[in-house]
């Protein structure tokens, strides 16, 4: 079939099952083009939660499809690649989470949605990279458990009094960017704006004039009146940025910056994933509900 056959048995597909496709801003270009709603982790889990179709086909990385699932359990959640895991999100194991919360009784256990839904189970709320600071302040607690990203948790530190008690994950996507990349980006574009994700380590932070999430890069292409921008995130944004400002430039300091599950997802996974209603993604009941409380809080609160 060719590609442009592939689409339209999608898009016939799409309504016999009456289905949604949700993509991460960091799926391929045509998989972006496909998807009905394309955003951030916190713009994705809100539109799981609210959307009346009956099948979510969610173009992203597993625990965005189990987040789909604990947010709508009376959908069907297809993850089109099996294999497309967040190996941040495995660097957190829920038996080692409730050794720690022993550890910190008084803590309050804030967990990244890049997490499984076990580890969400044991948390009293979840955060994405768009609310994070906004959660941080609503909790009474001023001992906070994050979970499961160092860099993150690091960032968050130095933006509140509150105790941080780090969790030792990391993004390998984002943790092995190099300072020096972005210090020669920022000599050959000397009036770039230089905008970096929190997964970001310190020393790449130190040289932001802004850190925020996916969806705060969209906001900021927008309205900002630079013409160039230094990017400090998956590369896969460089095409939803460019949709958004074609006018403007968008520099990636260095060709590592890549996500390989997220690079999974092809136009002929979804199509296999409409046709066979493939992979599944469910959750136990019982920890379904414990993870829930913590999702829908932050829905809440944000
Ligand atoms: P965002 O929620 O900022 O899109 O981040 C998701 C993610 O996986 C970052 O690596
Ligand atoms: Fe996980 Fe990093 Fe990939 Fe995001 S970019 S899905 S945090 S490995």
């Amino acid at each position: 079939m060719t590609s442009a056959e592939i689409i339209e048995e999608i898009g016939r597909l799409k309504e016999q099952r009456n289905a949604v496709i949700l993509g991460h801003f960091y799926q391929r270009p045509e998989v972006q083009d496909i998807s009905d709603y394309v955003g951030d982790s916190y713009g994705l889990s809100k539109q799981a939660a609210a959307t009346t179709a009956e099948v979510i086909v969610f173009c992203g990385v597993h625990f965005m499809a189990e987040s789909a699932y604990i947010l709508s359990p009376d959908k069907t959640v297809l993850l089109p690649e099996i294999e497309a895991g967040c190996p941040m999100a495995d660097m957190a194991d829920e038996q080692d989470l409730i050794a720690l919360k022993a550890k910190h009784p008084k803590a309050a256990v804030v967990s990244y949605v890049n997490t499984s839904a076990a580890v969400k189970a044991e948390s009293d709320i979840c955060c994405t990279s768009a609310n994070v600071l906004q959660v941080i302040k609503s909790l009474p607690q001023k001992e906070i458990i994050f979970t499961p990203d160092r860099n993150m948790g690091r960032y968050i530190a130095e933006q509140t009094d509150k105790k941080i008690i780090l969790w030792e994950g990391y993004c390998y996507t984002h943790d092995e960017m190099r300072a020096e990349d972005f210090a020669r980006a920022q000599q050959q574009h000397p009036d770039a704006l230089t905008v970096v994700h929190p997964e970001c380590p310190p020393e790449i932070l130190a040289l932001a004039d802004h850190i925020t999430g996916t969806s705060g890069m969209m906001k900021l292409a927008a309205s900002e009146p630079h013409t160039t921008f230094i990017i400090g995130t998956e590369c896969g944004m460089g095409y939803a940025l460019q949709k958004t400002a074609p006018d403007k430039k968008f520099v990636f300091p260095s060709d590592d910056m890549v996500c390989a599950t997220m690079k999974l997802t092809s136009l002929d996974s979804v199509l296999n994933s409409l046709r066979n209603l493939e992979h599944r993604i469910t959750v136990p009941e019982g920890i379904r509900e414990k993870a829930y409380r913590a999702l829908n809080r932050m829905l809440q609160v944000t």
